[in-house]
């Protein structure tokens, strides 16, 4: 790393150039930036058939999400959802391009535990009990500062007190995709991805679920950490607007990053908010973004 010593020093602050007093001072620590959550850089994906043909399945994608920010991925349905959340967790490599987990390979921030990961399917092992699920999920952790967190703490948390011994095919399909969400949070990881988590459930579990998750994020997570961030799958518009800070919209496939939508409904936010006029205006961007793929509805963040 250069040291600010070699910098040239028009390049400095003003609070660090030496003055024509003496030698160099630093008056105030310089806090290096922070690494955004994740930075895409060109990126995209060719899948080559069983047949040997090239399926384009993402296109040119340029992103930058900052640390903290809860943001949704919608799109319909084929466009390369997957396929780029896939990318970010480091399982499927870019075909171009560069990405970097908090300026880290996705690899490399697997490996630290940087990410937790949920799918639609909740992966639990079927023949541990949800306490058991849940425990592994904490052995995996490597930071000491979390051992504090107990299995029975985070199963409460979820609001699966009760049903410990349980193994997942004797729970119904919200309380596997809660026992999931315990085992991700248990290593408290920077980024949480999830790809359609509630796709699988009833809708009014769906819509409780939504607010379940928002409750989850916050109380999970050691406030002495920096914020999570999480990217959020659906292809429903009223689930991205209810839960995030920024709704980014696909194009059919090839997908691309078409509109980014800040959404700016107050936190804690609840299921009333779903019937507030920030609400249905948000929807409705989203939904002609969706409807309208080659024309972009809100300037997109050239990051
Ligand atoms: N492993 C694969 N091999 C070939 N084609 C794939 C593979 N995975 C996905 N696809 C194709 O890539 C496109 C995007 O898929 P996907 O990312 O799953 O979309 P989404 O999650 O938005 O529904 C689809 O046309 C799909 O059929
Ligand atoms: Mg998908």
């Amino acid at each position: 790393m250069t040291s600010i010593i070699d910098t040239p020093t028009s390049a400095l602050p003003t609070s660090v150039r030496p003055t024509s007093a003496g030698p160099l001072v630093i008056k105030h620590p310089i806090e290096p930036e922070a690494e955004p959550a994740i930075r895409l850089q060109e990126v995209r994906l060719t899948y080559e058939t069983k047949e040997g043909a090239l399926l384009e399945a993402v296109d040119r994608t340029n992103l930058t999400i900052r640390a903290g920010e809860f943001t949704a991925l919608v799109g319909p349905s084929g466009c390369g959802k997957t396929s780029l959340l896939r990318i970010i967790a480091g399982l499927t490599p870019a075909s171009n391009g560069d990405v970097s987990i908090f300026g880290q390979t996705p690899k490399e921030a697997q490996r630290h535990k940087r990410l937790g990961l949920v799918f639609q399917e909740p992966a639990l092992l079927a023949w541990r009990s949800v306490e058991d699920n849940v425990r592994l999920g904490l052995q995996l952790n490597p930071r000491e500062t979390h051992s504090s967190t107990n299995v029975h703490e985070l199963i409460e948390i979820v609001g699966l007190s009760g049903f410990e011994r349980y193994r997942p095919a004797e729970l119904s399909g919200g309380m596997q995709q809660r026992a999931a969400l315990a085992r991700a949070l248990a290593i408290d990881p920077p980024l949480l991805l999830m790809d359609e988590p509630f796709a699988a459930l009833d809708e009014i579990t769906r819509e409780q679920m939504r607010y379940e998750l928002q409750r989850l994020w916050s109380v999970s997570h050691d406030p002495r950490d920096p914020p999570r961030s999480a990217v959020f799958v659906t292809h429903s518009v009223a689930e991205a607007v209810a839960i995030a800070d920024r709704v980014l919209v696909m194009s059919p496939r090839p997908g691309r990053i078409i509109a980014d939508i800040p959404i700016t409904t107050p936190r804690p936010r609840r299921p009333e908010h779903e019937h507030s006029d920030r609400f249905v205006n948000d929807t409705a961007i989203v939904r002609s973004a969706l409807r309208s793929p080659t024309t972009p509805a809100v300037p997109l963040d050239a990051a």
